[in-house]
Formats: C-alpha cells, structure tokens, sequence
C-alpha cells in the first residue's frame, strides 16, 4: 500500500515532466512551422516583386517609347517631311500607348483602393446578360485575331443583380480577355450566365487554354502575379486584372472561383447574388457569400458530376 503509494507519486511526477517535454517539443515544432511558413510566404512575396518589376518596367516602357519615339517624328518635320498620312497615323500610335499607359495606371490605383477597403461602388438593378453581351460582342474582334472561337450562351431571363455596371463589365472583360488571352489558336472560349440554387447567377467562362496547377492559380489572383512572369512572359499584361475582379466580385457580394488544369484549359466561375436573394437576406456580406458559395458549389457539381 505504502509502496504503492510512492509508485503512483512518482508515475504522476514522471508523466508530468512526460507532459511538459511534450509541451516544449509541440511549442518548438509550432515555432519551427510559423517560421518555415513565414520563410514560404517572404520567398513568395519576393519573387512576385521582382517578377513585378521586371514586367511593370517592360509594360511602362514600351508605350512610353512609343509616344517619345512618334512624337519626336511629328515634332521634326520641318527637318525630316512626313509621308502623306504619317502624321495622322503617328498620332493615333501615341493615343493607343497613352491610352495603354493610363490603364495601366487606372489598375494600379484601383487594386489600392481595393486593398484598403475605400473602393465605392456605383450599384443599381441591372440583369447580367445587360453587361455581359456587348463584353462578349466587344472581344469578337480580338478572338477572331487570336483564332479563338468565343461562344456564348446566355440565360435569357436571368433575375436582376444588384451591382456596378462599369465595374461588372470590367470584371467579365479581363476574364473573358485571359481565356482568349492564354487559349492557344484552335481553341475555345464558351462564356455562360445561369440562375443557380436559390437566387445566385452564375456567369462561367470556361476556356481550352494552357490552364493552371495549384500554385499557378495562387500566383494568378496576388496582385501583380503572372504565371511564367519575367522574361519569357508571351502575353502582355501587368497581372492586376484577376485580384481586381476578385476583389469587385466579392465586393459585390459574390464569389470568384477557378477551376483549372495544366494544358486542359481553364474555367473562372462568378457567383452573384440576385438583387431579390440580397433583400431577403438583409444583404449582409455573410448571407451573400454563403448563397453564393453554395449556388457555386451546385454548378461545378453539375459541371463534374461526382
Ligand atoms: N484563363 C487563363 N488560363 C491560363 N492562365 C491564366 C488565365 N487567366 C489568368 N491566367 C494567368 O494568371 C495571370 C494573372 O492574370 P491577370 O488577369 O491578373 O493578369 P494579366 O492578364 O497578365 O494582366 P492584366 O493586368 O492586363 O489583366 C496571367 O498572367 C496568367 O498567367
Ligand atoms: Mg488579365
């Protein structure tokens, strides 16, 4: 009884120096993982600025080569006459790259008002199919240049949302200008508007382009991210047109999502609340997100049914 009675003392005393090591080694190992993970995401953050750089200094440069370049031609034609025509043409080189310049910089200022919260939104009742028919109509032109054929099938009554039109159109025409933008000749690009679950538009645009793994599609949405960014980057682009629509959609109350596999094409849902389903739920940020998930998860079960 007696012995017992030391035993059992000394076993609570060794499983609590037992549990206290344990702590220790679980402390450490937590400690080991935020800092490998803070590693990860300072690697992370550095490659995209360098890659940011270097496309950002190649996207600025070359329009403002352009207007230098043209400028100096129609500025020295007392010394060197222009052709019939030239000047015309020169100046209307000098609008695009300035036009370009200010995009460019109109999405700068865009994604930092985004970022800290004080974007304002211009809302008023409106059906998507209002905004996404002349986007699609508008991109004609580039798709047929890039041999892409856009098809598109939408919904005919679908319910009115509750959103910006000038910044809904700018949402769709990135994504629908990316499929176009990363579909190799060939290819297709199939925009769709439905209603889904209850209240939710679902507008999808699915492409058969070079499509993205997992850590391409987290490269996509950072800000300034452009899978194979750098020097042997194809496309133009600054990589701000996905985190904007991201952060438009969501503020609209909707959901972004991707969908997308390595050279199987890729295909970017956008889930909008209905204006009804926004009144019906006190239209707070949560209510519409949660619909808009769920409606979400609906189309792309019925995309791929398990
Ligand atoms: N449909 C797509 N298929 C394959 N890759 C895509 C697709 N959409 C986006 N990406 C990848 O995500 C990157 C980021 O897209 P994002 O729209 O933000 O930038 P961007 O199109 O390069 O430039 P911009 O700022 O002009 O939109 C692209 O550079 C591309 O690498
Ligand atoms: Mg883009």
């Amino acid at each position: 009884m007696f012995n017992g009675a030391i035993s059992s003392s000394r076993q609570s005393s060794l499983m609590s120096e037992y549990a206290s090591l344990m702590g220790d080694a679980v402390l450490r190992h937590r400690a080991r993982v935020a800092e490998h993970s803070a590693r990860l995401e300072a690697e992370f953050a550095s490659r995209i600025k360098s890659e940011f750089i270097a496309n950002m200094s190649h996207e600025l440069r070359t329009p403002l080569n352009s207007i230098i370049g043209f400028s100096k031609l129609i500025a020295e034609q007392a010394a060197r006459p222009l052709a019939p025509g030239e000047s015309e043409e020169y100046a209307g080189l000098i609008q695009d790259a300035a036009g370009h310049l200010l995009a460019i910089i109109n999405d700068i200022l865009d994604i930092s008002k985004l970022q800290s919260g004080k974007f304002q939104l211009n809302t008023r009742e409106l059906g998507v199919d209002e905004v996404l028919r002349p986007c699609v109509a508008g991109l004609k032109l580039f798709a047929d240049n890039a041999d892409v054929a856009l098809i598109s099938e939408i919904g005919e009554s679908l319910p009115e949302v509750s959103a910006d039109s000038v910044k809904l159109r700018q949402v769709f025409t990135n994504l629908v200008t990316n499929a176009i933008k990363f579909t190799p000749p060939g290819g297709t690009v199939r925009v769709t508007a439905r209603t889904a679950g209850d209240g939710v538009v679902v507008v999808a645009i699915a492409d058969t382009g070079v499509g993205m793994t997992e850590e391409e599609i987290r490269v996509a949405v950072t800000p300034f991210g452009q899978v194979d960014g750098g020097k042997n980057r194809w496309r133009e682009g600054t990589g701000l047109g996905l985190p904007i629509a991201e952060a438009l959609v969501r503020l609209h109350g909707g959901i972004l999502s991707i969908e997308s596999a390595k050279g199987a094409g890729t295909t970017v849902s956008v889930a909008l609340p209905t204006a009804a389903q926004q009144v019906a739920s006190g239209a707070t940020a949560e209510s519409n997100h949660a619909a808009a998930a769920v409606a979400l998860a609906v189309v792309q079960d019925l995309a791929h049914p398990r």
